[in-house]
């Protein structure tokens, strides 16, 4: 009986299009709903803050950059990454990333954790010459960044149109900007982004030395 069903199947390239391609979206839709129920649920603890503004600025710069061509910001659960780079990755440390800066290309090494890992005088030069600090490097130079200053109203208005899609900026935040930005360069900025990579918005010590600890997935090396 059934052997007659596929048969005909078969024998019709049109069914069988249909009944693959409803397949397909069902599998797809498996897959991809579920994602968007959770999307919503991934919050930042309690004391969890919105980039200040020297720091936005600075994300900012990396995307103009393209610094994520090259730079991925995602440990994954793998022993040899957690080794070389630090406790995995969250979906909670992204949550203020419009886009987010997981990357998926490791010319260089993974940024999620970089902060703290050297001096700010250590990478301003790295920044504006790599092969001083590392001669190896085939890091590119961004010189013109140490001269660039930032523009705070944009910052600001970036700002409020981040509280708009949800950020918790409030208004003495936005009003702080000027302030918080004057006679900064494009360079500081930077840097101070990059030196909060990891360090701002970490999960509890409690909770990282939990999932430090936990098992690992096995991996070929
Ligand atoms: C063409 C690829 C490329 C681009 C684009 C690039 N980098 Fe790099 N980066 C590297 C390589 C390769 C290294 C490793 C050698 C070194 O330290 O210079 C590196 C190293 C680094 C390190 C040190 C990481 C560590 O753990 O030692 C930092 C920080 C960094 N890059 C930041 C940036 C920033 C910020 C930008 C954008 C302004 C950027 N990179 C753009 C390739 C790149």
């Amino acid at each position: 009986m059934a052997y007659r069903h596929f048969e005909f199947i078969e024998k019709h390239a049109w069914m069988l299009g249909i009944l693959t391609a409803s397949m397909v979206s069902l599998g797809g839709l498996a897959e991809i709903l579920p994602t968007f129920v959770e999307a919503n649920r991934v919050k930042l603890e309690a004391g969890g803050k919105p980039y200040e503004p020297l720091r936005l600025a600075g994300r900012d710069i990396y995307v103009r950059e393209g610094c994520y061509l090259c730079h991925s910001q995602m440990i994954r659960a793998l022993r040899f990454e957690t080794q070389r780079y630090g406790r995995f990755s969250t979906a909670e440390e992204s949550v203020y990333d419009r886009p987010f800066q997981w990357g998926s290309k490791r010319t260089g090494p993974d940024l999620a954790r970089v902060g703290g890992k050297y001096s700010d005088d250590w990478q301003r030069v790295h920044l504006t010459e790599p092969r001083a600090v590392v001669p190896q490097s085939n890091m590119p130079a961004y010189p013109w960044l140490a001269t660039a200053e930032i523009d705070a109203a944009e910052i600001a208005a970036r700002m409020r149109t981040l509280r708009k899609l949800g950020d918790p900026y409030t208004d003495a935040d936005i009003a702080a900007a000027a302030k918080a930005l004057d006679g900064r360069t494009e360079l500081d900025a930077l840097v101070a982004y990059l030196q909060g990579l990891g360090v701002a918005n970490e999960p509890r010590p409690a909770e990282a030395n939990a999932a430090a600890t936990a098992p690992v997935a096995r991996t070929s090396p």
